[in-house]
């Protein structure tokens, strides 16, 4: 059984394994694992949480689900000793979503005889959905070598773009990003980026693909924009900005509409947003194979 917490800890043939997977569920492959799985969601999710929930049970795994309002950690209880009662209980596997970062996870993940596998943690990794941006780009353009993306919006916060820059980087795609100056990490370079654009016209006519990243308000504890409006004005994407792009784009979703993203745009011809939502099915019973199996 193995865990997976950070995409920092996937080889590349790791990455190939599971998107072969994938590919294989996509196409209509029958794969079956005996055992239950608990999804632990401390943090709203429609798509992560439902998507691993028909996953696992297309694998003919069992789910039991335990949310944030319902869980003895409201009480106190520590995540370790959430997840040692799991395993006591003989669950095979906890799918988790959590609003802290887990950094360091060594210890927690060799301590346990489960496997964890990370629907979002805080600020830090979410790999399941860089994996589906990964397969969602490999389907629509075969090799990824020197394509480019451009992650724009709330960089600061965003455990997406943790995680898919690193395994874009990975295969060979050259990184961007594009936001206000106070949404950028100081760090960001260390990241995997290569070009930091203060324009995001700029960007968008030097991008292949563009990431639009959701605007985190939950996690916003000082006012890193004058306003809603003049965010999505400079770095939205507009239907002015649509007719610019000449590639196509993408958001992991929820969507603010009219802040990050203009809401008839969201269906539209060049929006991936779709494909995302499709693939993150197949590539979560690709990760709980290649985890479990
Ligand atoms: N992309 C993503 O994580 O969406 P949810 O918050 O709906 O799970």
């Amino acid at each position: 059984m193995r865990s997976l917490i950070s995409v920092s800890d996937l080889t590349r043939q790791d990455v190939e394994t599971i998107l072969g997977y994938a590919r294989g569920f996509k196409e209509g492959l029958s794969y079956k694992i005996e055992g239950d799985v608990a999804l632990l969601f401390l943090e709203s999710s429609t798509r992560t949480k439902i998507s691993f929930e028909k996953a696992a049970r297309l694998l003919g795994l069992r789910t039991y689900s335990i949310s944030g309002q319902t869980s003895s950690m409201t009480k106190g209880e520590s995540f370790y000793d959430t997840l040692k009662t799991l395993e006591l209980l003989g669950f095979k596997g906890v799918v988790f979503r959590v609003p802290f970062v887990l950094y360091p996870y060594k210890d927690l993940v060799d301590s346990l005889e489960l496997s964890l596998v990370n629907a979002g943690d805080g600020t830090h990794q979410h790999p399941t959905q860089g994996l589906i941006d990964l397969f969602t780009l490999r389907e629509r353009f075969g090799s990824l070598e020197s394509l480019k993306v451009l992650y724009v919006g709330d960089i600061l916060h965003s455990r997406v773009f943790r995680s898919g820059a690193a395994l874009m980087k990975m295969f060979g795609v050259s990184v961007a990003v594009c936001g206000p100056a106070t949404l950028i990490p100081k760090d960001v370079k260390a990241l995997g980026v290569e070009r930091v654009f203060k324009n995001v016209d700029e960007g968008i006519d030097w991008a292949d693909v563009v990431v639009w990243l959701r605007l985190q308000k939950e996690r916003q504890k000082e006012n890193y924009i004058p306003s809603e409006r003049s965010y999505f004005l400079e770095f939205g994407l507009t239907r002015e900005r649509y007719k610019r792009l000449k590639g196509l784009f993408m958001h992991p979703g929820p969507v603010n509409r009219e802040v990050d993203i203009a809401g008839d745009l969201i269906y539209s011809e060049k929006s991936l947003i779709e494909d995302q939502v499709r693939n993150g099915l197949f590539v979560r019973m690709a990760v709980l194979r290649w985890c479990l199996s």
